[in-house]
Order: C-alpha cells, then structure tokens, then sequence
C-alpha cells in the first residue's frame, strides 16, 4: 500500500474508530488525538507501516517510538514491569506517563518501532477517542507526535492537516487535545529516571513512587508550555546519561559501509538486486531489499542487522545505501552502529 494522496478527516466517533481500526490493519498511518498530543498512528507490529511513518515526518533519524496500549494486560504482554514500574502503572494509568521498560522479546512489536533497543516505550493513553482507536484495532499502535521532524507537536486535527495533509491517510477530529504537551517519559530499568518531563509533573510520579526521582542528565529541560515544544533533535527528550540508555542497537561485530566487495569471512547486509563480488563467499548474506527500495530497506534493517551479528561473524560488509528519502536515517543508523563501542 502506497501513502494516498488525499488525507481523509473523520469527526471522532464510533464508525470513525473503526475506520482507523481498518486503516492501522491495512498498514496506513492515522493522525489521533491523545489527552497530551495528537498522535501519529501505524501498527507496531507492521515495519513498513512504521518506516512509512518515519518518512512522512520527514525524521533524518530513526528515533525510538513510543508504543500506546488500551490497558495494563496490553503493556504486560511487551514489556517487563518491576516493581516500581508496576506501582507507576497502577497508580497513573492511564494517563500522561510513558514507561520504558525492558522489551519482551516475543512482544510482536517490529525492530524498527524501538530502534533496535532491549527497551520499549509504553503507554496508556487517558483519551476516550484513543482509547475507541485501540479496543477497536485490539493491538499496540505506535504514535509519535503527529508533526512534521522539527516542528512543534500538534494539538489540534487542523495543527496535524497543515503538518501531513497528503502524507497520511486519516485524521481522527476529537478537538483539541486537553494536556497540550508530551507525556512524561520515566525508564524503570534500574531505578526509576525522568527521561522528558511533561504532561505529569513529576511531584505525582514521586508521590506513586514513595521517593524522589532520578533524572536522565542533571538539569532537564523545563515542560514546555502548549504549542512550544519544538521538537529537537531527540524530540524533546532528556539527553540520556552516557551508559544507562543512550546506546542504541549496536551490532557486536563492526560494520563496513559503502563495501563495493566482500572479504573472506565478512557477512554481508546487501541493497538492490546486484550482489557485490565476493558475495557468494559471504559467511551470511542478508538483502535490506532486493528491488531497492527504501520502505522496505528501513523496515528490515535492525532485524536483519541483529540476525547477521551471529558468533563467528566479526566484521558486516554493508553495501552502499543510496541517501535520499529514508536512506538518510539508515545511513545515520549505520554510521552510529559503526562507531566504536565505549
Ligand atoms: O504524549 C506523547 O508522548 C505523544 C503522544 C502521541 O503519545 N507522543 C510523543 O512521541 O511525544 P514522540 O515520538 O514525539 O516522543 C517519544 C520520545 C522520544 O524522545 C524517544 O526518544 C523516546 O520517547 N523513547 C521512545 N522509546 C524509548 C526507549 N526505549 N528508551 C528511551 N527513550 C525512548
Ligand atoms: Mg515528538
């Protein structure tokens, strides 16, 4: 399914949640209000869904998203909950809180939806039109804010029409959104750490946690007041302390890029219909696309990246992605997964 060039806008209601129930299933991208922010909807468990999206935000980068979910039994089933995550959930949601915890490998939700990270993002949205969105499609849709890369969040269906009109295919009109900023994003990985405030003040997550919360690095950004948030290049999130989370997916084995051929030993992640020589001889090789496209190339690359980093495999040849569109955001992704493990 291509991005259709028209953007259809539902007022919300019954009929208007199963439409974008039928669209998130067909793999097309849905604008949503969330309490906080409009959101920007795909399947998560559809990659090609989710690198349409990237490239409709137009994002150089392939951030890691965040997945909402209609209830606790939903977010259970992708991620591990500690007890100080449990105590959040129970205690804040649903509403304005994202959790990063660690991922369940067996989740469903694609690679690309988290960046290749161990970790996944959760959320239960505190919206009866989100909420009708995710009861009616019965599984996880990943939404980042639904504007433009570099943009301020919408509030509005007309803020998310002047962003992606043409780029999606559906809005979902429920007003304007009450909360007017970003949930805040709190990682229960070891002790609790504020990676973003926003929409819950910090004072009611320690309240619900008995104790003070760490935070991500030691002068965060304040909340941005409504309509102000303009979104940076970790889109508003906190700069992660070196060591706790920063390090996105990173292969063991060092990657090559732009290999023209394939060294004795090396496993090649190959683009496009013509192997490089030296191929055959390739301890593995994985095709991002055979017929070079870059949908398809974004949504392969962390899963096919992870299955050629196999003992045995020291070094990956990567053949030259081309750097329009999408292939920006590979090439930024590969590059960091070049640099030298700290
Ligand atoms: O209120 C919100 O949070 C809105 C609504 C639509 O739910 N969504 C939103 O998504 O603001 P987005 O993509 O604009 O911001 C998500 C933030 C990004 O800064 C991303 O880096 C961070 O969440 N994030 C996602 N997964 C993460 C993970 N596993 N570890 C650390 N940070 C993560
Ligand atoms: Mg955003």
């Amino acid at each position: 399914m291509t991005i259709e060039p028209m953007t259809r806008i539902l007022k919300a209601d019954q009929s208007a949640a199963a439409a974008a129930a039928r669209c998130l299933a067909a793999g097309g991208l849905v604008g949503f209000p969330t309490e906080t922010v409009y959101g920007l909807g795909a399947d998560a468990c559809n990659g090609q869904a989710i690198a349409r999206l990237y490239e409709a935000k137009g994002r150089p980068a392939f951030n890691p998203l965040i997945c909402h979910v209609r209830d606790s039994a939903a977010a259970a089933r992708l991620g591990v909950f500690d007890a100080a995550a449990a105590r959040l959930a129970a205690a804040l949601w649903p509403g304005p809180l994202t959790l990063v915890v660690p991922k369940r490998p067996d989740g469903g939700v694609a690679e690309l939806a988290t960046a290749g990270l161990a970790t996944i993002a959760l959320r239960i949205p505190d919206h009866p039109v989100a909420h009708a969105i995710l009861a009616e499609f019965g599984k996880p849709v990943v939404a980042p804010s639904a504007n433009r890369s570099g943009h301020v969040s919408s509030t509005t269906a007309g803020h998310v029409l002047a962003d992606l009109g043409g780029r999606i295919d559906l809005i979902i009109d429920g007003g304007p959104t009450p909360v007017g900023v970003e949930s805040t994003i709190v990682a229960c990985l070891d002790r609790p750490l504020l990676l973003r405030p926003g929409g819950l003040p910090r004072a009611e997550i320690e309240r619900a946690l008995g104790h003070a919360l760490a935070e991500a690095c030691p002068h965060p950004k304040p909340p941005p007041r409504a309509g102000e948030g303009k979104e940076g290049a970790e889109d508003g999130a906190a700069p992660m302390a070196p060591g706790q989370l920063a390090s996105h997916y990173a292969p063991r084995a060092a990657l090559r890029l732009d290999a023209l051929s394939v060294r004795a030993g090396e496993a090649l992640l190959a683009f496009g219909p013509v192997l490089p020589p030296g191929a055959a001889g390739a301890a593995r090789v994985l095709n991002l696309s055979p017929g070079g496209d870059l949908i398809e190339a974004a949504a392969n690359l962390f899963s096919h990246l992870r299955a050629l980093d196999a003992p045995g495999v020291s070094m990956i040849a990567v053949m030259p992605v081309p750097h329009q569109g999408l292939g920006e955001a590979i090439n930024d992704r590969l590059r960091r997964g070049q640099a030298p493990r700290t």
